[in-house]
């Protein structure tokens, strides 16, 4: 109870400071870039053969592609979960008569965020490449199943846990807009590039929240940290299942199919947990209480411990077959 007061004391000590974090880290809605700015104007009478382009160009790519266009889309669409989410973290509140500054974060984030699956999901759409029945069941199911990120409404948590899973997705769509770029899908590619900007720049906001909080409650800040990398980063998708399967069994399959793309593997995991803790200046954080040194220690030993078992896996072809894709046609 104490440590939930103290949690409290210091999201609202920081709150005048949320004005400042979105100008610098957020877009005003009407320079940011939209959907309709990459796909065919359906206003335009070229539209048709606009269309009929980018389908050209997506019959250039693969199997696994799609897959993982798909798998991301979904993982975009399934926003509702996460607005919500945040929306109930300790500190956050959109009640009380008007909205704490914390929720209009949430909200403005939201609102970018918003962008990205609309985006990709009127480019899966057109592109002819995957079933889009299929897509809208997964996505349907994974908003029914929700998700569980071991965060609690713990906003120190919860901030370690946006801090990193904007970076994966950061990693993940740039990745994929160098593939589709590769195989001269450049609109594609640049519909990737600019989404993983925008992932770029969340990352950045949450890490500065972290930062910020350390140096407000360094010890129970630490602790959050040292908790949510001793239970592991869940991907917001991990309960992702297609029709007729159970929770979590696509996912599994998805993201063996990340790894064996190099999408997004066991290395970017430690590649970020690095990068966090030189930026959160792990190693020289003061007025740590005993148990706190010792999440520290944890924690700047444990990218080291994890690229160790990362050489050690292996991801071999499987013949798993998503439903999203045909498998003919396969190249
Ligand atoms: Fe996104
Ligand atoms: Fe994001």
């Amino acid at each position: 109870m104490a440590e939930k007061n103290i949690r409290l004391e210091v999201m609202q000590a920081i709150e005048h400071k949320v004005d400042g974090f979105m100008n610098q880290f957020l877009i005003p809605v009407e320079d940011i870039w939209q959907p309709s700015d990459f796909l065919p104007d359906s206003e335009n009478d070229n539209f048709l053969s606009d269309v009929e382009t980018l389908r050209g160009e997506s019959k250039e790519l693969g199997y696994d592609f799609w897959v993982t266009m798909v798998a991301d889309t979904i993982t975009e669409e399934a926003l509702p979960t996460y607005e919500s989410w945040l929306m109930d973290v300790e500190g956050i509140n959109q009640h009380d008569g008007k909205p704490n500054g914390w929720s209009k974060w949430v909200r403005a984030w939201t609102g970018e965020e918003n962008r990205h699956g609309d985006v990709l999901n009127k480019y899966l759409y057109l592109s002819g490449r995957v079933n889009m029945r299929e897509v809208e069941i997964t996505t349907q199911h994974l908003l029914t199943d929700g998700f569980d990120i071991g965060t609690d409404r713990d906003p120190y948590k919860n901030f370690v846990y946006t801090s990193f899973q904007e970076l994966a997705t950061n990693i993940s769509h740039k990745r994929v807009g160098q593939m589709a770029k590769k195989k001269g899908n450049a609109l594609l590619g640049k519909m990737c590039t600019i989404i993983a900007g925008d992932e770029m720049r969340h990352h950045l906001a949450y890490r500065e929240f972290v930062k910020t909080i350390f140096g407000e409650d360094p010890s129970g800040m630490m602790l959050a940290f040292a908790d949510m990398m001793k239970k592991k980063i869940v991907m917001p998708a991990h309960f992702l299942r297609e029709s007729g399967g159970v929770v979590g069994e696509a996912f599994e399959n998805f993201s063996n199919c990340a790894q064996r793309l190099g999408v997004y593997t066991a290395q970017d995991y430690v590649d970020i947990l690095r990068k966090l803790n030189v930026y959160w200046e792990l190693e020289t954080v003061r007025s740590l209480n005993d148990e706190a040194e010792k999440a520290r220690d944890y924690l700047i030993k444990l990218p080291a411990r994890l690229e160790r078992i990362a050489e050690r896996m292996k991801f071999p072809e499987d013949d798993y077959r998503f439903k999203w894709v045909e498998a003919n046609g396969m190249l």
